[in-house]
């Protein structure tokens, strides 16, 4: 189990490194990520780098038992580098460039940008790769986290050769486009621009070949780096830290190139629900690389400084967040940051050492928590835990929140948290993968919700899914376009419609709340009646027969959820996106058809139950105290149980027989 965090010593005179040692000693570090924004102090100058002061910290850190997850530091050019070459800025879609003075101050696409973060990669992999204390390698800091796209000189170039890349000839470039319409064709490659500031919507398939490129200018500096790392001749597992559900980075594609997949969550202590929002993170995170353990490399001891209001983190709230994340698949939890800066953005951001001192709260739940994850015996890796699976796909969260839609209201991430908490509250463990990875070996239920965009082997993943067995619950708003954002011949449904039994006539936008017109969708069926909203879509039967339907409104009496038998499987279409108290009831009614057990059954909604292999995590996120029936070994108290009692925040891992 890695315990830690950020280490960033060059804030700080070297007289207090020995005491910081020290401290993690006390506090059961085992790993900090160190140097993550040192670019200035370790190359102050172009061809000038000064390291010595890194060797020391790294010895004392090494000597101290405490090992190093190396960063590359270039995340944060240093003063000289905009001074000398300003084109690595980058530039918004409003043509404004984004200046220095803050962090990530830099055009992916820069090939300045790139030789200089190469140079310092380079001297930094050449001097450390043989270093004992160093035992991962953290390149760079949250891939775009900042700058979810660059419309910069350098932005442009990189672009146009991307589509020459990806199109070969103009002429696929215009199909591909659909540059017929609004007289867009194009005769040159020289005349393709990023999708900046322009008169009205934008052609969406470029819209979405630029996010796609964006995802891939961010993914080739991970590269770029991690070469140079392999090159020095490392050992060491490479990674970079990613954010969840972050939109700019196509995250299932980059888990490929990590050793190790690591993540930063920041759930809001202020909302009540955030447990099961977080959850659903580090599953998404969990799902990346089955059966691979992943790391929290970021999370806050108590409160941060970036959101409107900054609540602190309850007592106890910081632990039970941790044992989420162990519960779930990790092999550690570390912070950002290990000690409380004194000046600069990020002051009041708690830490692991306060600015308070050791006589805090913070500080003795932070040795707590060392003390256990020290006492914890190695976890199983954890595989086939889930039966569910939860269809999430990059490619059509970008396509499917472009402009000009029926409903320009939906937030594909929402949707999907609120099919996952309706889960979460039911105790059921699951995966949330893209279409292409769903196997009827894997899961007995999938759900796929405003899968807008499917590619092909996407949909005959799904199709095989349904007949061989499984239990699909797809739409609305799903199958629509294919990768280039434009429909296919046969209207809509035209992949999936076979294991549906259905066909879209009209997609049935509905009202904003509080606009004119119908807001609402009242459905009926075996789960109640429960409400739909931003679209009530005309479903054609072509097999499938209903389960529920609308109720009241334009589409009264039609068709909302319709069944249908295909091959051994059966194939679910909802017409609607449910509220939260609509997804609760038909997730449960669709976990009871196809069979699926909870982790644990007859727990509180409040008590969170995941499965780990063998090992079992219950956390109570209630106010009041909970025993849970459930027998094995408590792994933290290192007995024999047959029930355990939570209070709350209170945890417990089961190992079971
Ligand atoms: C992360 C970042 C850290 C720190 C933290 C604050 O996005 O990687 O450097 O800024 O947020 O919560």
């Amino acid at each position: 189990m890695h315990y830690g965090g950020d280490y960033n010593p060059e804030q700080w005179p070297e007289e207090v490194w020995a005491e910081d040692v020290a401290r993690m000693r006390e506090a059961g570090v085992t790993m900090v990520s160190l140097g993550i924004f040192a670019w200035s102090r370790l190359q102050p100058a172009e061809g000038e780098f000064d390291f010595a002061w890194l060797d020391r910290v790294i010895d004392l850190l090494h000597e101290g038992g405490i090992a190093v997850d190396l960063a590359t530091a270039t995340a944060s050019p240093p003063p000289w580098m905009h001074e000398a070459y300003p084109e690595i800025l980058p530039v918004t879609a409003d043509g404004v460039t984004l200046g220095p003075g803050s962090r990530q101050h830099y055009a992916p696409s820069s090939p300045i940008y790139r030789r200089l973060a190469s140079e310092l990669v380079t001297a930094l992999a050449e001097r450390y790769v043989n270093h004992p204390g160093v035992v991962m390698w953290h390149v760079n800091n949250e891939y775009g986290c900042h700058l979810h796209e660059d419309h910069s000189p350098a932005a442009q170039e990189a672009f146009r050769a991307w589509v020459e890349a990806r199109y070969g000839t103009v002429e696929a470039l215009n199909e591909a486009w659909g540059t017929a319409f609004w007289s867009q064709r194009y005769t040159a490659f020289s005349q393709v621009r990023t999708p900046a500031a322009a008169p009205y919507s934008h052609n969406p398939g470029q819209l979405l070949d630029f996010k796609r490129f964006t995802s891939d200018m961010l993914l080739e500096c991970y590269l770029m780096e991690k070469e140079i790392i392999l090159a020095a001749g490392a050992t060491q597992p490479i990674t970079t830290n990613f954010m969840g559900p972050f939109k700019p980075a196509n995250y299932p594609q980059w888990a490929e190139h990590m050793d190790v997949v690591t993540d930063d969550a920041y759930p809001d202590p202020d909302e009540p629900e955030s447990f099961r929002d977080a959850a659903f993170q580090r599953d998404l995170i969990r799902s990346m690389k089955p059966g691979v353990p992943w790391l929290l490399m970021e999370q806050v001891t108590g409160a941060l400084n970036w959101r409107p209001t900054n609540a602190p983190k309850a007592p106890g709230q910081m632990a039970a967040l941790s044992m989420q994340c162990i519960g779930r698949g990790a092999d550690g939890v570390l912070f950002f940051q290990w000690r409380q800066s004194r000046a600069g953005a990020e002051k009041f951001h708690a830490a692991m050492l306060p600015h308070a001192g050791t006589g805090t709260r913070i500080w003795r739940e932070v040795t707590a928590l060392g003390a256990e994850l020290a006492a914890l015996p190695p976890l199983p890796a954890g595989t086939a835990d889930a039966r569910v699976a939860l269809v999430m796909d990059w490619e059509s969260w970008w396509a499917v929140e472009s402009p000009d839609h029926p409903s320009n209201m939906l937030d594909y991430v929402a949707v999907l948290q609120r099919w996952y908490r309706a889960l979460h509250r039911r105790h059921v463990m699951v995966d949330i993968v893209p279409p292409e990875r769903v196997t009827v070996s894997d899961y007995s239920l999938v759900l796929a919700p405003a899968l807008y965009l499917l590619r092909p082997e996407g949909a005959a993943a799904l199709d095989a899914f349904v007949a061989d067995g499984g239990h699909l619950l797809a739409g609305p708003f799903t199958d629509v376009v294919d990768e280039r954002d434009a429909f296919l011949d046969g209207g809509f449904l035209t992949r999936l419609g076979a294991a549906l039994g259905v066909s879209i006539d009209d997609f049935g936008a509905l009202a904003r709340p509080g606009a004119a017109g119908q807001g609402e969708a009242p459905l009926d069926g075996p789960f109640g009646t429960v409400t739909g909203t931003l679209l009530a879509e005309e479903v054609v039967l072509r097999g499938a027969a209903p389960v529920a339907t609308f109720v009241t409104g334009r589409r009264d009496g039609d068709a909302a959820l319709t069944e249908h038998a295909y091959g051994s499987g059966v194939g679910w279409y909802l017409a609607t996106v449910p509220d939260e108290a609509g997804a609760d009831a038909i997730a449960g009614w669709a976990l009871e058809r196809a069979g699926v057990a909870p982790v644990l059954a007859g727990l509180p909604a409040t008590v969170e139950a995941a499965q780990r292999g063998n090992v079992v995590t219950v956390i109570n996120h209630g106010d009041s105290d909970v025993t849970v029936a459930l027998a094995g070994r408590d792994l933290l108290a290192g007995v024999q149980v047959t029930t355990v009692t939570l209070a709350p925040y209170g945890y417990a891992l089961v190992e079971r027989l």
